[in-house]
Order: structure tokens, then sequence, then C-alpha cells
């Protein structure tokens, strides 16, 4: 069962749904802020070890009954994965009939607010907290919740509750409009967190023959610069390299030196720097010519230019 801790009879009662990255960081971060948190996940795991070296109260679903019975929650956080989110909304709004109505949010960034509707039904107050941050340990993510940018989609009888959760996260918050299309917000986000991540991971991948342990820091440290360059002075200025200088030698280097299905790849990604570099006015029409060429791989042979001599 979920024991509650005494020291906690008085505080803000949060249950937190998903003991995954986002679910496990709140859960840790809403403990440390003295509230009364219940960590709910479906089935047993090594996340309940990890909870209870947290000294975080745990409950699977099936304890639910009894403790919406002793103590029901006032604030209900759910992140389970945005594939199971619907159903889980839908489960526990089934389950809370009877229950005095809170306070409901889900953290997912490509749902919206009507997902929460089956809670909003019974009366409750809804709102969508999207954090723009990838999630990594619960610990070093709370901390690291404090600097980010948070976006919201709320109810307006949310909106008090919202500014309190954003106080306790400590983020920036950033109102968004109701039914919005999520769809470019979130692939922008997936481009600027995810892709930028498996593009270090290649970077990383090509590097360490040469580097070893110091590839990571060596990469790091020049993206780092890449992002303040682009923080600083905007795309089309902070952009370096071969494709803005209109070097298409050293692109064709670049290309002969992979395999074919890395070139393809390489290729792809070539198209928006291309664009970007077009768009900057920094790129000459030959330039821009002879590296358009490039990204027809039956135009050229992929031989680089010491090769060709
Ligand atoms: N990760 C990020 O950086 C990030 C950032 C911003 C927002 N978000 C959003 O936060 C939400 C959670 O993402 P995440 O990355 O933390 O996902 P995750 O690591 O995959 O965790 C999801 C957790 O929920 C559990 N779960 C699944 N169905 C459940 C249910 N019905 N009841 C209770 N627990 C259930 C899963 O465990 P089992 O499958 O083992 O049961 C898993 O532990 C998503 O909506 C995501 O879009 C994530």
């Amino acid at each position: 069962m979920a024991a509650t801790d005494p020291r906690s009879r008085n505080a803000v009662t949060t249950w937190v749904i998903g003991p995954g990255r986002v679910g496990r960081c709140l859960a840790w971060g809403h403990r440390q802020q003295g509230e009364a948190v219940v960590l709910f996940g479906r089935q047993a795991g090594p996340w309940q070890t990890w909870a209870a070296e947290q000294n975080l109260t745990t409950a699977l679903l099936e304890q639910r009954k009894q403790d919406l019975a002793e103590r029901p929650p006032q604030r209900l956080l759910f992140c389970p994965g945005d594939d199971v989110l619907a159903e889980s909304i839908q489960d526990w709004a089934s389950a809370m009939a009877g229950v005095l109505p809170g306070f409901a949010v889900h953290t997912s960034g490509i749902h919206g607010l009507t997902l929460l509707q089956p809670l909003a039904d019974l009366g409750w107050r809804t709102a969508v907290l999207h954090p723009l941050l990838p999630f990594t340990e619960a610990e070093t993510s709370w901390q690291a919740l404090s600097s980010a940018v948070v976006t919201v989609e709320a109810t307006e009888q949310a909106k008090s509750e919202v500014e309190v959760l954003g106080r306790l996260w400590g983020c920036l918050l950033h109102w968004l409009p109701a039914d919005f299309d999520r769809r470019p917000y979130h692939l922008a986000l997936s481009l600027a967190a995810n892709h930028l991540t498996a593009l270090l991971a290649w970077s990383e991948e090509l590097l360490q023959p040469l580097l070893g342990d110091q590839a990571r820091p060596a990469l790091t440290s020049l993206a780092g610069h890449a992002v303040q360059a682009f923080e600083e002075r905007g795309p089309a200025q902070s952009l370096t390299g071969p494709v803005v200088r209109g070097d298409a030698e050293v692109v064709a280097a670049h290309l002969a030196a992979l395999p074919p299905e890395q070139a393809g790849r390489y290729r792809q990604l070539l198209e928006p720097l291309l664009d970007l570099a077009e768009r900057s006015g920094r790129l000459s029409r030959e330039g821009s010519q002879a590296l358009r060429l490039l990204l027809n791989p039956s135009a050229l042979d992929e031989e680089s230019p010491d090769s060709k001599a």
C-alpha cells in the first residue's frame, strides 16, 4: 500500500503517473519541496528499487482504489508515454468518480488539452505543461528544469494552479493558444534536441578513432560554440564551414570518405544546410550550383580532390 509520509500530512498531495524519465524527476522534485508524493506505475520493476532508494512512496495501479479512499490527490501529473497517454487518462477518469476534483496535468508535447477532457468533465482543472528539456537522471533534470522553458496550454480555471506549479519547478512559463497545431511545434523541438543528439553521435563515431576519449569533450565544446553563436548572431550569420564558403571540393571529399549508405544520409543533411547558406546571402551563385550538383549522386563520381590528381 502507498503509505504517505506522516510529516507531509498537511502538504499538497501530488500523484505522479508513469515512473519513466519525466515521472521520476517530477516525483523526486515535488517530494524535495515537501509535498506528499506517490509515484504510480502499471507494473512492478526496477523503478521501485530506485524510488525506495530515494525514499519515495510508490504504488501500482491496482492499489489506486484504496489510496483514493484514504487520501485522494490534489494534483495528478500524467507522465506515461505519449502512445498510452489517452488511455491512461481515460482509465484514471473512470476511477475518479466521487473524488473531489483537483488539478490534472500532462507533460506531452504532441498531445493537447483535449486529452484531459475526461477529467475536465468530472470538474478537474486541466493543463498541459510541456518542459522544453531532454530529461536524464531525476536530480539533474530537476535542477535543469529550473532554467528551462515550459510551454502551457490550460483552461482559464487552471491558470493560478499552473502559476503555482511554474514557481515550484522554477521554470519560465510560456503560454500558448488553445488547440494550436502541435505537429510543427513538436517537430521543431525534436529537431533541436533528438536530431542534434543523433548528429553528435555520428560525429563522435567518426572522430573517436583519432581522438579517443577526447572526442566527446572536443565535440561538446565545438557544438557549444555553434549553439552560442546561433543564439548571439542568428543562423545566417553564425553558419561556418565549406557549404557557406561554397567549397564543393571539400564536400565532395566528405562524400568520398563515406560508405554509400552514410553518403546518402550526408547528402540529405546537406539539403537544409545548403538552403540556409543560400538564404544567408553569403554563398556565391557558382558555389551554390557546384554544391547542388553534389546532392545528385549520379551527377558526379565521388572522388576526393586528392584522388583526382
Ligand atoms: N523524456 C523527455 O525528455 C521528455 C521531455 C518533455 C516531455 N516529455 C513527455 O513526458 C511524458 C513521459 O515521457 P518519458 O520520456 O518520461 O517516458 P518514459 O521514460 O518512456 O516513461 C514512461 C513510463 O510510464 C510507464 N507507464 C506506461 N503506461 C503506464 C500507465 N498506464 N500507468 C502508469 N505508468 C505507465 C512506463 O512503464 P512500463 O511501460 O514499464 O509500464 C514508463 O515507466 C511523455 O508524454 C513525453 O512526451 C518527455
